[in-house]
């Protein structure tokens, strides 16, 4: 039985609380956060999964359990991988690091996290639930064996949209690392790879040669949307960032030298009932495709009945209405690979080994997401194969992070 231990109690928290109700061998046995510490404990006692104990530090909760989740904001991860560093060297016996993604804000603090998971000797999991997602592992396995007689696939197009973050640090491009590229593309861009990438091989097997990318601000400069988010302590006219993002990656297989390409469109504004993540998947001779919002369970609520209704995202991820016909997803915490992701890392970890993807993979992603800023920031196509280029990404930090969006993301 493996204790589980929490850092942030906000939104992801929650799903994985939801996630870990249908994992086996688990105890979720603490939780260390500023706020909602207390109602996820007491969420998660109800629901069987042990005594969960709300922890003052991160030291303390390391001395508690076995699996330390970071699970809070982007701009705190380097200090609290410090602490989980100092709690390990002062004797906490962790089997297990997870962490959320994007695993960083840019590539020098990726560097910095990954390198110390590494230094630790502790088995690491990065959590990005796109690449367990039940639909897309199954495809895969439907088409293994198409895959094998025909090549692997050569397109692939993933996109992650929702109309805007709950939080105003996810806004903010200083602290959260830029706009919808930053926290939704590492995820399409993650699952697109992954898609392309021949079975049987690891996740980060292919060679990335080239990106492209345009980022805009379509939706949240505009009255009275800036207004909306001024409200809540965010100013779009001074430090913007991006909530529509298309970015164009161009892979190589390096045992064949077959080339193929992953499209990811995120944005920000998309005005429809709640999250939706599609992937496309095209190789020679077959194809698939997922839509989160394709349901077989619906919802209706009519005008006069539309005040009893309590919190609509009780029925779907960011849902945008709370009558008409409402989209039903009964499962999300399984839809989206969450509880995937928890078998995964956990049996990974009760054997000793890093789950399916690493920190290090992590840091990877986060490579490529700073190369679509880099791409969009210099108007140009961005070679990954030059030792220059990938120097250059080392120290990089996009204008758009740095809070000088108005630079890029103008009209002309
Ligand atoms: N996989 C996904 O689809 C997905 C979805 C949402 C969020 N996330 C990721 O999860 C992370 C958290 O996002 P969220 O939506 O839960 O945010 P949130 O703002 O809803 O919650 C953040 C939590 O962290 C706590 N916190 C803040 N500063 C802290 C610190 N210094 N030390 C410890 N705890 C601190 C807050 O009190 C809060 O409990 C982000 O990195 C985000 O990118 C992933």
């Amino acid at each position: 039985m493996l204790k589980i231990g929490m850092i942030g109690a906000g939104f992801v928290a929650g799903f994985h609380e939801r996630a870990l109700c249908s994992v086996r061998g688990v105890e979720f046995a603490g939780v260390c956060a500023p706020v909602g510490a207390e109602a996820l404990a007491e969420r998660a006692r109800q629901d069987g999964l042990g005594n969960t104990e709300v922890f003052k530090s991160v030291a303390d909760l390391c001395a508690a359990v076995d699996v330390v989740c970071i699970f809070a904001p982007n701009f705190a991860r380097i200090d609290i991988m410090r602490d989980i560093a100092k709690a390990i060297e002062g004797g906490a016996k962790i089997k297990g690091i997870i962490c959320e993604k994007p695993l960083a804000r840019n590539l020098q603090e990726a560097d910095i996290i990954a390198r110390m998971a590494k230094a630790l000797h502790v088995p690491t999991a990065y959590f990005e639930n796109q690449l367990h997602m039940p639909s897309v592992v199954e495809a895969r396995r439907q088409l293994e064996a198409v895959e094998r007689s025909m090549g692997a696939a050569h397109l692939a197009r993933s996109a992650e949209e929702h109309g805007g973050p709950h939080e105003a640090w996810f806004w903010d491009p200083t602290r959260q690392g830029g706009g919808v590229c930053c926290d939704m593309g590492c995820h399409s861009i993650a699952v697109g790879m992954y898609t392309l990438t021949p079975s049987g091989k690891p996740p980060a097997y292919l060679t990335p040669v080239s990106v492209t990318a345009n980022m805009s601000l379509l939706k949240w400069g505009k009255e009275p949307w800036s207004s909306r988010l001024k409200e809540r302590g965010v100013d779009y006219t001074t430090a913007p960032a991006e909530d529509y993002s298309n970015v164009t990656f161009e892979f190589k297989d390096p045992d064949t030298g077959v080339r193929s390409i992953a499209q990811a469109t995120n944005s920000w504004m998309y005005d429809a009932p709640g999250l939706r993540l599609l992937m496309e998947v095209f190789g020679p001779g077959y194809s698939y495709t997922v839509n989160s919002l394709e349901s077989p369970a619906g919802l209706f609520i009519s005008d006069a009945a539309a005040t009893a209704v309590a919190d609509s995202e009780l029925a779907l991820e960011k849902a945008q209405a709370t009558s008409g016909a409402l989209v039903l997803q009964p499962n999300e915490p399984d839809l989206y690979g969450y509880v995937a992701e928890w078998r995964d890392a956990l049996s990974s970890f009760e054997q000793g080994k890093d789950g399916m993807l690493d920190l290090e993979y992590g840091r990877l992603i986060t490579m490529l997401v700073m190369a679509a800023y880099m791409s969009h920031e210099k108007k140009k196509t961005i070679d990954l194969t030059d030792p220059a280029v990938l120097r250059e990404l080392e120290t990089y930090v996009p204008l758009i992070q740095q809070g000088k969006g108005t630079e890029v993301l103008g009209g002309d």
